[in-house]
C-alpha cells in the first residue's frame, strides 16, 4: 500500500512528472516515430543497416572523419567497453570518488578489467589536473599499477561541469603521463547546453579538449535506450568492435538504436531537449531557494539540484512526488529535471515543497 499523502500536500495539484531522474522520463515523440518508421521489413543485423550508417555519418559530421561511433545498449556498458578497449596490462583507471563507474556500476569495471580503480577526492564531483599530475610519482614503480586511463564525467554526478579549459588541462596532465582519457557523457548534452549550446561547445569539451573516447548519452537525453561510444582516434577504435561484443554491448537489431539516435541528432534535438531540462532546473531553483529550512550549496548548472531539507520532510514529499535521497547523513536530496518536465510540473512541485516546509516550521519543526 502506498503511504498516505501528508495533509499539507493532499489538496495541492501534484506534478505530472517525478523529479527522480532524467531516465525516468518518457522517450521523445520524434524518437518513437523514428523507431516506428524503422520497424519495416528486414535489415541486416549488428549495424550493417542504413540507419546505423546514418548515425555513423551524423557523428562524423559532429566530430570529424577520424571519429568512429559504436552504438551500445547502456551507459554502464559503454563505460566498461571504453575502459576495456583502452586499458593495458599492469595499468589502473583513475577517476573521481563520485564517478558513476566507481560508485554505481556494481564493480562492473573492476570485474571486467581485473584492474584497480584509483579514486581521487573530488569537490562538487570535480577533480583537478594537479591530482592527476601527482600520479607521476608511481610511474615506473613495479609496486604500483601504472596510471592508464583518466575517466572523467561531464556533466558530473553532482550536476557540475568542467569548463573547456579545465578539461583541456586535465587531458594534458593525463597525456603527459601517457594515459588515455575517457569521458562519461551520460549527460554530455546537458553539459553542452550549459556551456554555450553549440556544436563548437560540444567539441571544446570533448575532441578539442583532448578526450580520446566519449560516451555520448542517449538514454537520459530522450531515447528509449541507447548510448554512442565515440572514439576520436582510429588507433584507439581498432579493438573496439571485438570488445563491444565481449562485454555484451552489441545490439543485434542495431537499426532500432540507430533510428533513435538519428532522431536525436536531427536539427540538434539533443541540445534543444537538454537546454529545456536545464532551464527547468533553474526554474525550480528560483522557485524554492527562499524556502525556510531548504538550502542549496550552489545554483544548478545542468539538470540536477542537490538541496538539503529537514530530514522529516523528505519521505512525505517523495511520497507525493517521487525523487531520491542523495546523502542521508546530510539530509540531502537530488531533484532532477528532464526533457519532458514542464513549467507547470516545476511550479506545482515548488508549491508542494513550500507548503510542507512551511507547515513543518509553523508546527515547531514537526509534521
Ligand atoms: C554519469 C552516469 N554514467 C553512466 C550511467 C549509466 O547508465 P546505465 O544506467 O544506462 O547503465 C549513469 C546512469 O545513471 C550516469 O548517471
Amino acid at each position: 500500500m502506498s503511504p498516505a499523502i501528508h495533509p499539507a500536500l493532499a489538496k495541492l495539484p501534484a506534478p505530472r512528472c517525478s523529479f527522480t531522474s532524467d531516465n525516468s522520463a518518457a522517450a521523445h515523440p520524434s524518437v518513437m516515430a523514428a523507431m516506428l518508421a524503422a520497424n519495416n521489413g528486414h535489415a541486416l543485423a549488428y549495424g550493417a543497416d542504413p540507419w546505423s550508417e546514418q548515425t555513423q555519418q551524423g557523428f562524423k559530421q559532429m566530430f570529424g572523419a577520424d571519429s568512429e561511433a559504436f552504438l551500445v545498449w547502456g551507459g554502464s556498458g559503454a563505460n566498461v567497453m571504453a575502459l576495456v578497449s583502452l586499458l593495458q596490462a599492469g595499468e589502473c583507471v583513475v577517476c573521481s570518488d563520485q564517478a558513476h563507474i566507481a560508485v554505481a556500476e556494481t564493480g562492473a569495471p573492476e570485474r571486467a578489467l581485473g584492474a584497480k580503480l584509483l579514486l581521487l577526492p573530488s569537490v562538487a564531483g570535480k577533480i583537478h589536473p594537479e591530482q592527476v599530475a601527482a600520479l607521476g610519482r608511481t610511474l615506473g614503480s613495479q609496486h604500483h599499477p601504472q596510471p592508464g586511463i583518466l575517466s572523467l564525467t561531464q556533466a558530473t554526478e553532482m550536476g557540475t561541469v568542467y569548463s573547456a579549459a579545465e578539461l583541456k588541462a586535465l587531458c594534458q596532465a593525463a597525456h603527459q603521463l601517457g594515459m588515455r582519457v575517457h569521458l562519461d557523457g551520460a549527460r554530455i548534452a546537458n553539459a553542452c547546453a550549459a556551456l554555450g549550446g553549440t556544436l563548437e561547445a560540444l567539441r571544446s569539451i570533448s575532441l578539442d579538449a583532448g578526450v580520446d573516447v566519449l560516451c555520448f548519452g542517449g538514454t537520459k537525453a530522450g531515447l528509449i535506450g541507447g548510448e554512442a561510444l565515440i572514439y576520436f582516434h582510429t588507433e584507439h577504435a581498432r579493438r573496439a568492435k571485438y570488445v563491444r561484443k565481449q562485454v555484451n554491448q552489441l545490439p543485434s537489431k542495431m537499426r532500432y538504436v540507430a533510428a533513435q539516435f538519428n532522431a536525436l541528432l536531427e536539427d540538434e534535438l539533443w541540445l534543444t531537449l537538454a537546454a529545456h531540462a536545464n532551464r527547468m532546473a533553474q526554474r525550480l531553483y528560483l522557485a524554492t531557494r527562499d524556502i525556510a529550512g531548504l538550502q542549496y550549496a550552489q545554483a544548478p548548472i545542468t539538470n540536477g539540484l542537490f538541496p538539503t531539507l529537514p530530514a522529516a520532510c523528505i519521505a512525505p514529499l517523495a511520497a507525493w512526488c517521487h525523487f531520491w535521497e542523495w546523502d542521508s547523513s546530510q539530509s540531502q536530496v537530488r531533484w532532477m529535471t528532464a526533457w519532458d518536465t514542464s513549467e507547470a510540473d516545476v511550479d506545482h512541485f515548488a508549491a508542494g515543497v513550500r507548503a510542507l516546509l512551511q507547515h513543518y516550521t509553523e508546527n515547531g519543526n514537526a509534521l
